[in-house]
């Protein structure tokens, strides 16, 4: 049984490097969960001090992995979307000071404070699914959500949201569709699906460049929260390219419960890893008789991730996609709301 103020001890015991004070006392830990044997939070820092605080969540977490009864935690260091020009302790030419540093990539989408991937290795395994109900779970909470069809030689999200038609331009910037309480948008609404198919690895990956920052998700008074990027399936060169030049806060895995397809979420984890994009975690879907049950989270605690949630083989899921219609109550729906939950904690949403 993990006790919070130990927690809090161990953390206070790592110098902040911007004030020399304790990690807790200087509130660098937020959203600091405990449970019975785990532990985590997010370290939020502006997008210039990521490199300096990458060893602050190394500490913590090799200092907390080290408590007694220990058997999870994770740490995650993301940078804030407005750099420092939150905190009131810093005077104003300091704020101006952090912000002319600060360099912005140029592929991050304008007034989007979190931009999340779904990934999996293998094909087919529920990735437009989990997207989708995703999203919308994490809308029933109150944010502000957007959902990005990245899956350019295969967009599915027309179909799983019922959208159809060209999107408007306004001010030469795309006005995403609404459907489901979400802002969404999909190659499939720019090309004929047809089309989509044959694009090869450059021009997929500016297909999405250009859908992620030439859509108006958010304004200045109203950022959109978080945008969900339903990537495409495999983990090859596309889509090593793809999430190299997404501005990748984090990503959730979503595997079957077999060894082929957990082998494919393996690289997946591994692909992100290489490109610095935390792993939030696995999701086991079309968990059951047919297919088995308990493999992704097994595989959640090899690599040290953890697991999300499990969701079951289910006709109701496949025909809420069929019909564009997202699930909104029942069993699947709550399970989609406790994943949305852990999902937001760790963005710091
Ligand atoms: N838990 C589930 N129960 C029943 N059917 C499901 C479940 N999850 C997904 N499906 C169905 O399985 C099919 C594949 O799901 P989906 O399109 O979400 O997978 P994907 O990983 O996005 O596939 P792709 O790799 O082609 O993009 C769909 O018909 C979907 O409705
Ligand atoms: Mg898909």
């Amino acid at each position: 049984m993990i006790d919070r103020a130990a927690v809090e001890a161990v953390l206070n015991a790592i110098p902040d490097p911007a004030t020399g004070r304790g990690l807790v006392e200087a509130g660098v830990p937020k959203g600091l969960t405990v449970t019975e044997d785990r532990a985590g939070f997010v370290i939020e820092v502006p997008a210039d001090r990521t490199a300096a605080y990458a060893p602050v969540r190394d500490a913590a977490e090799a200092a907390l992995k080290a408590m007694p009864g220990m058997a999870r935690v994770s740490v995650i260091l993301t940078a804030e979307t407005a750099p420092a020009a939150r905190k009131a302790s810093l005077s104003p030419a300091a704020v101006e000071q952090t912000r002319a540093k600060a360099p912005v990539p140029t592929d991050r989408p304008a007034h989007v404070r979190r931009v999340l991937a779904v990934a999996s290795g293998k094909g087919g395994v529920g990735k437009s699914t989990v997207s989708v109900n995703l999203a919308t779970a994490l809308a029933r909470r109150g944010l502000s959500v957007g959902i990005l069809d990245a899956d350019v030689h295969g967009p599915s999200l027309p179909t799983m949201l019922g959208l159809s038609g060209k999107p408007d331009y306004v001010d030469g910037a795309m006005v995403p569709h609404r459907a489901h309480g979400l802002k969404a948008m999909s190659v499939g609404l720019l090309t004929k699906a047809e089309d989509a198919m044959v694009w090869r690895g450059p021009m997929a990956s500016q297909a999405l460049t250009q859908m992620l920052t030439q859509t108006r998700w958010g304004t200045e008074d109203q950022p959109l929260d978080v945008l969900v990027v339903d990537l495409p399936p495999g983990t090859g060169d596309v889509q090593l390219t793809l999430i190299q030049k997404t501005p990748l806060d984090g990503a959730v895995i979503v595997s079957t419960p077999q060894e082929v397809a957990l082998a494919d979420a393996r690289r997946a984890h591994t692909l992100f890893q290489r490109v610095n994009v935390p792993t939030l975690g696995l999701i086991e879907n079309m968990s059951g008789p047919v297919f088995g049950r308990g493999g992704a989270e097994a595989e959640a605690g090899r690599l040290g991730v953890d697991f999300l949630g499990d969701l079951p083989l289910e006709a109701s899921v496949r025909e809420a996609g069929d019909a564009g219609a997202p699930l909104t109550s029942g069993d699947v729906a709550d399970r989609f709301d406790a994943i949305a939950a852990a999902v937001a904690q760790k963005l710091g949403l």
